[in-house]
């Protein structure tokens, strides 16, 4: 099996950048996430190079890794970042961001949200609702803020070809504006004097598996905003695609960066990628904790669950399961599922896998995005530690512990 230039077998022992997961997992435990920096700077970088003759500003969606360890490490590269609440802005701020590095988006923000946003001199909104627009307003003007820059989010009425669950940019789905909403506000600005409508903002869905929808939805935003000059900055969103496959083919960057750049010459254009940079930068490892021969298969059942990486639950998603030792016997075919009481609870069915025993160790692949972030406590199940392996590559760290039983109870009164 292919893996990445960070994640790879030395001496048959699975190693991130020069360290031996076998040497975390000893201090640590399982389950837990570690990440390589390195990776995930490379990563920033080569978007940003991919990106650079649109001069596109490139801010990092925090929703999809929250860890402070990796903000930093992404804000001392240029990052910039794209949070969704007060609490990924708080996140931002403590990671070192200053507010004018920050794009603040969502469908549901607070008024109590706004204005801590306008009191932190954001950068951006991206605006999906005429109400929040009156909320952006009445901040600035109470905070005595002159102009608060807002690009309205465009939902273009395009399917993209990705999990349904992860399309925002289809008439049905709660995100955005129509265009005819958009023509509507732009012709009453005068209605929001502290609102500067000087960008426009599209998100059509993660994952994308098809540049043509995106560059389709480009093509009417155009369309939308020529009668309005003034809008000189266009937001591309995320939704970048990984190869979460050893053999996977995702549509090619130079090709998408190629059909945006006549299309995009001479507006600012700002990116907001998150899986792109973070997913392959991370693993899940666990424990098997029990192998069950049961209706003709084979269950490992492991000490990682839903809980921790719900992503296979919700998205039916692909992540490749590799033992932390190699070892060259036949394959299997078997499932891989947590110790969580519901029947989705299976990180990967009919899989081609080793033969495992009580007590070894597997590591799922590209689990830096939405893997920690989305991780909850249901079962009961304290979260787990996450690692950081440093830029130079033969060090790491434990960046959160691991939940302990009592932080179950903590708020408890
Ligand atoms: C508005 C917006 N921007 C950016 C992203 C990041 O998407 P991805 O991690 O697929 O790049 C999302 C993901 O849901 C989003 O909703």
């Amino acid at each position: 099996m292919v893996l990445n230039s960070f994640i790879r077998y030395t001496a048959d022992s699975l190693c991130i950048d020069e360290v031996s997961i076998d040497a975390i997992i000893r201090e640590t435990g399982t389950p837990v996430y570690i990440y390589s920096l390195k990776r995930a700077r490379e990563n920033y970088r080569r978007l940003r190079s991919a990106f650079a003759r649109l001069g596109a500003r490139v801010h990092f969606s925090l929703k999809s890794n929250g860890s402070l360890a990796i903000l930093r490490a992404l804000e001392e590269a240029g990052a910039g970042f794209d949070c969704v609440s007060g609490g990924e802005i708080t996140l931002a701020l403590e990671a070192g961001a200053r507010g004018k590095d920050i794009v603040f988006a969502g469908v549901g923000k607070t008024r109590a949200e706004i204005n801590y946003a306008v009191s932190k001199g954001i950068g951006w909104f991206n605006a999906e609702n005429a109400l929040e627009l009156r909320y952006i307003n009445d901040a600035a003007a109470n905070a005595g803020v002159e102009a608060v820059r807002v690009a309205l989010r465009l939902n273009p009425q395009v399917a993209a070809k990705t999990h349904p669950h992860m399309a925002t940019g289809h008439g049905a789905a709660k995100f955005g504006l129509t265009a005819d909403v958009i023509r509507m506000v732009l012709a009453r600005q005068a209605e929001y004097p502290r609102i500067n409508f000087a960008g426009i903002h599209l998100h059509i869905g993660s994952q994308l598996g098809d540049n043509a929808a995106s560059l389709s939805a480009v093509d009417k935003l155009l369309d939308l905003i020529r009668p309005w000059p003034q809008i000189r900055t266009i937001n591309l969103g995320g939704g970048l695609p990984v190869a979460y496959r050893s053999d996977e083919t995702i549509p090619s960057l130079d090709d998408f960066v190629e059909a945006l750049a006549p299309r995009l010459d001479g507006y600012e254009v700002l990116l907001e990628p998150g899986r792109a940079i973070v997913a392959d930068a991370g693993v899940l490892v666990a424990e098997v904790l029990y192998v069950k021969r049961q209706a003709g298969q084979i269950f490992y059942i492991v000490d990682a669950s839903m809980a921790e990486m719900i992503r296979p639950a919700l998205y039916d998603a692909h992540h490749e399961i590799v033992p932390l030792n190699k070892t060259e016997g036949d394959l299997v075919n078997a499932q891989v599922a947590g110790p969580v009481c519901e029947s989705a609870d299976v990180l990967a069915r009919d899989r081609r896998l080793p033969l495992l025993r009580a007590g070894d160790k597997v590591a799922l692949l590209t689990a830096g995005a939405y893997g920690m972030a989305m991780a909850s406590n249901y079962n009961a199940r304290p979260r787990p530690a996450e690692v950081v392996v440093s830029e130079s590559g033969d060090r790491w760290r434990v960046s959160r512990r691991r939940e302990a039983v009592e932080d179950l109870c903590r708020l408890e009164l």
